[in-house]
C-alpha cells in the first residue's frame, strides 16, 4: 500500500491501494473514537459501491447513516448543503462521529464543507471515487459549495481525517470522466516534471496506483508549505484561470478537466509569446494531452474569454497573476499588467 503523510494543520495519512474500498471500515475504526458515520455518496457512485462501503464500515462497528444525493455540479449547492447539514443533525452526529465523503470532488467539496461546519466542525473521510478526486480535490482541505456568482464561492479549509483511494474505481469511469482527471495529472508533469513525466509516456501500460500516489505526493509538498494558498499552492491554477473562464463561458456544458487541458495549452502559448519558453514546449504539451484524450484548442476567441477572466477570483487589482511553463517541470507565477492582455491573447487565440 502506499501512504503519503500529510502534514498540515492537521496531519494524515492518504493510502493508496487497489481493493481498498473493503479495509476502510477496519482502517477508519483505528482512527476514529465515535460509533455514527454519515456516508454522504450520490446517485451513481452509490449504486456502484455504497452498499460495499455501508457493510464494511458497519462490519467495523460503525452505525452507518447514508444520505444519497443527485449526480452531478449542481448537487455542490447552498440548498444541498442544507440536506447534509440537516441529515447530519437528524441522526444526532456528535462531535466524535464522523462523515465520509464517497464520490468524486463534488461530493467530496460539498461533505468536507459540511463537516468543517456541522457542531463548528467534525471529522471526515475522503474515498475519492474519480481521478480527479484521487489527485487533486480529496487532499488538501479545501472544501465548497457554490453560488450563483460562481463556482466554490462558499467554503472553508477542513483537512479530511483520512483520503481512502482505491484505484480500482478508475475501471467504472466512462472515458470522458476519466480523461478529465488526466488534466489535473498531466498538469502535475507540466509543474514537476520527473518521475511523472515518464510515468504518463504510454497511457496503456501506465501504473495508476504510482501516478496517484505521486500526484499525491507533489500535492501534499504544496499543501505542507502554504495550506492556505497565498503562495506556491497557486501554481495548482496552472490551466485553470483560462480554463476557468472557458468553462464558465460554456455554461459548464464543457466539462472541468476539458477546459483545464486548453487552458494549460493557452497557458504555454503565453509563455512563448512572453518569451518564457519555445514552440517546442506548445507542441510538447498539446501531445502529452491528446494521448489521453483531450482537447487542446478553445472554442472561444481571446476577447470572449477575457472578458470572463477578468473577474476571476485569483486576479489582484490590475494584474493577472498567472501560472506559465519555462519548460516541462519549471513553471512560474508571472503578473501581467491587464491591458497588455487584449493584444497578448490577439496573437494566441
Ligand atoms: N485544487 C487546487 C488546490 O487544492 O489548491
Amino acid at each position: 500500500m502506499a501512504t503519503v503523510k500529510v502534514k498540515a494543520s492537521t496531519e494524515y495519512e492518504v493510502l493508496v491501494e487497489e481493493g481498498l474500498l473493503d479495509r476502510v471500515g477496519t482502517l477508519a475504526r483505528k482512527l476514529l473514537p465515535g460509533k455514527a458515520a454519515a456516508l454522504i455518496t450520490e446517485e451513481r457512485v452509490n449504486a456502484l459501491y455504497g452498499d460495499r462501503v455501508e457493510q464494511n464500515l458497519a462490519e467495523a462497528g460503525f452505525t452507518v447513516f447514508r444520505l444519497v444525493l443527485p449526480e452531478g455540479e449542481q448537487t455542490k449547492c447552498l440548498a444541498c448543503l442544507g440536506e447534509v447539514l440537516e441529515f447530519l443533525a437528524s441522526h444526532k452526529l456528535t462531535r466524535t462521529d464522523a462523515v465520509f465523503a464517497l464520490g468524486g470532488g463534488v461530493i467530496g467539496d460539498l461533505a468536507g464543507f459540511a463537516s468543517a461546519i456541522y457542531l463548528r466542525g467534525i471529522r471526515f473521510v475522503q474515498i475519492p471515487t474519480t481521478l480527479l478526486a484521487a489527485v487533486d480535490s480529496s487532499v488538501g482541505g479545501k472544501t465548497a459549495v457554490d453560488l450563483e456568482g460562481g463556482k466554490n464561492l462558499a467554503g472553508a479549509f477542513h483537512q479530511p481525517a483520512a483520503v481512502y483511494c482505491d484505484p480500482l474505481v478508475l475501471k467504472t469511469l466512462s472515458p470522458e470522466i476519466f480523461s478529465d482527471g488526466c488534466a489535473e495529472v498531466i498538469k502535475y508533469a507540466v509543474l514537476k516534471g520527473e518521475p511523472l513525466l515518464s510515468m504518463l509516456e504510454s497511457p496503456k501500460e501506465a501504473d495508476w496506483t504510482a501516478i496517484i500516489t505521486q500526484c499525491v505526493s507533489i500535492k501534499r509538498d504544496m499543501v505542507e508549505e502554504d495550506e492556505f494558498d497565498i503562495g506556491v499552492r497557486m501554481f495548482l491554477n496552472l490551466g485553470h484561470t483560462v480554463g476557468h473562464a472557458i468553462e464558465k463561458r460554456s455554461a459548464f456544458a464543457l466539462s472541468h478537466g476539458k477546459c483545464v487541458a486548453m487552458g494549460m495549452v493557452i497557458a504555454a502559448k503565453l509563455s512563448v509569446k512572453l518569451g518564457l519558453c519555445g514552440e517546442a514546449l506548445v507542441r510538447e504539451t498539446v501531445k502529452l494531452l491528446e494521448a489521453y484524450g483531450l482537447p487542446t484548442e478553445s472554442p472561444y476567441g481571446g476577447d470572449v474569454l477575457l472578458d470572463t477572466m477578468l473577474s476571476d477570483k485569483k486576479r489582484a487589482g490590475d494584474t493577472l497573476r498567472l501560472i506559465l511553463p519555462r519548460g516541462m517541470g519549471d513553471c512560474v507565477l508571472y503578473p501581467v499588467d491587464v491591458k497588455d492582455l487584449p493584444d497578448l491573447f490577439a496573437q494566441i487565440i
